[in-house]
Formats: C-alpha cells, sequence, structure tokens
C-alpha cells in the first residue's frame, strides 16, 4: 500500500471459549491480537479446527467473546453490533443460502435488508450475476445448482451490498478451477479500485500467493504469524509458503529457518 491506510478491524487480546459439558473446554481463540488495514486482502490460514471461522463469526457479531476486545470500523463488536452489520457482509462457510429462491432472488433479497433501492438492487444484481456467470441461470431455483454454483451465488450475494469490509469464508472451495479465478479476480479488483477490505479463509496456498497481501496463521486458537508471504517467506527462509505453514503448524520448524 502507498501509504498508511486506517485500521479497520483490531483485535486485542480476543478469546473464545465453547464449553463443552461440564470438565471440557474448547479454547478456539487465543489471545488473539490482530490488526487489518482499509482496503488489504487478508488471508486466514490454518488447519481444520484452528479457529479461523470462529473468529470471523465474532468479528461479524455472531459470537461474542470470551474474553478480551475486537474493533471493527471503530465499534466494539459487542456493542456496535447494528453500526458494523450495516457495512460489512459475510459470506458463510456453511449453506444460508435460500434453496427456494432463485439465484437472482437470492441476491435482491438479501440487499432489500439494507434498504437499497429496487432500480439499483436490479442493476447491481443484473453486473454480479454476468460477472459469476450465472446470468443465465438467474431464474433457477438454487437448489437445483451444484456446490460451486452455489458459492458463486454466494459470493455475490456477499457484494451485493457493496460492503466496506467482505468476509469470505472459503469462498472458492468446490468453486471449479475457472469460477475460482473469477472470484479471486473480482476480490482483487475490489480491494485495488475501491479499497474494499478483503478477509478471507482458503485452504488453497496458491489462492494466498496470488491474492493476499497479508497473511495469519491460526493454530490452535493462536496466531503465531502474520505478515506479507514474501515476508515470511524470507524470515523462515522457506522456499514458499506451504513451507512456512507446514514448518509452524507441525510444530517442526522450517527448513533453514526458525520458528519464534
Ligand atoms: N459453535 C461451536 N460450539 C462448540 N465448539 C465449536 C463451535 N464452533 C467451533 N467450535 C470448535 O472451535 C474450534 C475452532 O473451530 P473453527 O470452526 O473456528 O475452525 P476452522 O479453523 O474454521 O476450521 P475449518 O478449516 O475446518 O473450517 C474447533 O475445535 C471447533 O470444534
Ligand atoms: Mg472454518
Amino acid at each position: 500500500m502507498a501509504f498508511e491506510e486506517e485500521v479497520v478491524i483490531k483485535t486485542d487480546g480476543l478469546t473464545k471459549i465453547f464449553e463443552k459439558g461440564k470438565k471440557r473446554q474448547v479454547i478456539a481463540l487465543n489471545r488473539v491480537d490482530l490488526e487489518i488495514r482499509r482496503g488489504e486482502v487478508f488471508g486466514l490460514l490454518g488447519t481444520n479446527g484452528a479457529g479461523k471461522t470462529t473468529l470471523i463469526r465474532v468479528l461479524v457479531g455472531l459470537l461474542t467473546p470470551t474474553e478480551g476486545s475486537a474493533y471493527v470500523l471503530g465499534k466494539d463488536v459487542t456493542e456496535g453490533i447494528d453500526y458494523i452489520r450495516d457495512r460489512v457482509s459475510l459470506l458463510p462457510q456453511e449453506a444460508g443460502i435460500y434453496d427456494r429462491l432463485t439465484a437472482r432472488e437470492n441476491l435482491i433479497y438479501y440487499g432489500g435488508f439494507y434498504g437499497i433501492p429496487e432500480d439499483e438492487l436490479n442493476k447491481r444484481a443484473d453486473h454480479l450475476l454476468e460477472i459469476v456467470g450465472l446470468k443465465d441461470k438467474e431464474h433457477y431455483q438454487v437448489k437445483g445448482f451444484s456446490g460451486g454454483m452455489k458459492r458463486k451465488v454466494l459470493v455475490a450475494r456477499a457484494l451485493v451490498i457493496e460492503p466496506e469490509i467482505i468476509f469470505l469464508d472459503e469462498p472458492t472451495t468446490g468453486v471449479d478451477t475457472l469460477g475460482a479465478r473469477v472470484v479471486r479476480n473480482l476480490l482483487k479488483k475490489l480491494s485495488s479500485e475501491q479499497r474494499r477490505t478483503i478477509i478471507l479463509t482458503t485452504h488453497d496456498l496458491n489462492e494466498v500467493s496470488e491474492l493476499c497481501d497479508r497473511v495469519g496463521i491460526l493454530n490452535d486458537g493462536k496466531l503465531i504469524a502474520t505478515g506479507k508471504p514474501s515476508q515470511l517467506e524470507e524470515k523462515f527462509r522457506a522456499a514458499n509458503l506451504e513451507e512456512v505453514f507446514t514448518g509452524l503448524v507441525t510444530g517442526e520448524g522450517v527448513y533453514g529457518g526458525s520458528t519464534p
């Protein structure tokens, strides 16, 4: 980034504990300190169960923190959630799509909640359905769609409200190679041309290298590394991000480098 943009997400010692019965608990987020600036594409990495979805759910107000704090667009998530929800959108990891509605209706219905005028909403829906390649299927009920097609509807739906911050929990999982490229290009453009902030999770490290300005690696609820992909490779003297990632999360260290 050419100049320092404002911080739009900030967490301090953010902790989320799930109680599972009397004696067992899961520390899904363990004292996470994180800052993300406007216009960044930030990738959250981590193995299954590392805490990625939990972090996103806390930041959009679907879960309350157990300890610590989280601020989005300057508001505390436990107090200013209405303000935040008007300005951010979420592509959830699991469903959230309305099966009985058509692709187009999914977008219109969602945008309607945000009070976007009908004319404007129709324009945006036309544009987004075109971009994700579903214009010819816009009047079909989503229940007949494949998994990847549903993800595309959800990507378009998340964008129809033109949010300042877009959280995408595995946007390209199950989407074919061409579709994933379309989604990535769209996200890049939103970040570079419109200064939208994008936080995404993915298990595809090539996607991260191509798309993300910075990444955060979560392991067992702890944020164990953050930085530009190239910085992390350099810091750990690794050949690529995959080497950094596997070295850190297996605890074996990164070849040639050292773990912090
Ligand atoms: N609603 C919940 N109730 C109880 N435990 C939960 C809940 N949500 C998540 N967890 C637990 O918190 C931990 C973190 O889960 P989370 O879904 O955040 O992982 P993730 O990094 O998104 O994994 P994945 O890559 O599989 O999507 C896991 O141990 C999970 O079992
Ligand atoms: Mg998840």
